[in-house]
Parts: structure tokens; C-alpha cells; sequence
């Protein structure tokens, strides 16, 4: 059911913990499965994301997928950090069940709130990012979990 990259993520997260001083940390979680996830990221002067790291609360998938977003914003400018979206994210761990799509959302959301807190940290907007929400579950449609 789930890929090789999906239970290699899951097994072995990459960037696991907390940075310190942090320029930017996100958390969200999804009320409907309970399950929360919190984003550090670390930007240089220049905008580049130095260092990322994640703990997640969550499910298998919550964790690969948190996995994988860490490494794919890495040493990435805030604008290319926008573009990581879930669907890079599950299209670099090669799918998931889409029962499972809901819990890539949590990382997209994530970064996105980190980005949210950095901007607010230093007085600046970014262009195309928006308030991100706390609960993501909020407003979607029911879904079965
Ligand atoms: Fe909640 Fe995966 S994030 S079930």
C-alpha cells in the first residue's frame, strides 16, 4: 500500500527535532485525526532556508511526508519553499493512498506557517503566502478517516 520511499521516510525521518532561536516554526495539526505537526526553519540573511527541522505527532504518513518536505526546502530560497506543495511532496515519495493525501496537506501547511511566523518576526510580506489555518480540517469537506 505504501511505497518504498513512504516506509524508508517513515522508518528513518530525516531532520527530526528542534532548532533553537529558530527564524521561523509553524505548527498545525488536523482536529478530525488529532494529529499535529510543528516545521523550524532556519533562514540566512539572503532568504535561503539554512536548516529545517520537523516533530510530528501524527500518523505514518504524516511523519514521511513531514520527512520529505524538510529535505525538499533545504538550502531552498522562501519563494521556492512556497512551491513545495503537497503534491511535490507525495509526488517525491513516489503517491500515497489517497486515503492519505489529507495527511501531506499538514506538511504543505506546516512550511507554510513557519514561512507565516518569519515574515511576521521580521515586518515583511511574502507574495503568495497566506495566513495559513492552525487546524487544516477546518471548512474541508467530511471526509471518512
Ligand atoms: Fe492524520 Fe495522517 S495526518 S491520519
Amino acid at each position: 500500500m505504501y511505497s518504498e520511499k513512504v516506509m524508508d521516510h517513515f522508518q528513518h525521518p530525516r531532520n527530526v527535532g528542534e532548532i533553537e532561536n529558530a527564524s521561523g516554526v509553524g505548527t498545525v495539526g488536523n482536529a478530525k485525526c488529532g494529529d499535529i505537526m510543528r516545521m523550524y526553519l532556519d533562514i540566512d540573511d539572503n532568504g535561503i532556508i539554512r536548516d529545517c527541522k520537523f516533530k510530528t505527532f501524527g500518523c505514518g504518513a504524516a511523519v514521511a511526508t513531514s520527512s520529505m518536505a524538510t529535505e525538499l526546502v533545504m538550502g531552498k530560497t522562501i519563494e521556492e519553499a512556497l512551491k513545495v506543495t503537497n503534491q511535490a511532496v507525495m509526488e517525491a515519495l513516489d503517491g500515497l493512498p489517497p486515503v492519505k493525501v489529507h495527511c501531506s496537506l499538514l506538511a504543505e501547511e506546516a512550511i507554510h506557517a513557519a514561512l507565516w511566523d518569519y515574515a511576521e518576526k521580521h515586518g515583511i510580506t511574502i507574495e503568495g503566502l497566506k495566513k495559513p489555518k492552525s487546524d487544516i480540517s477546518e471548512g474541508e469537506e467530511e471526509e471518512d478517516y
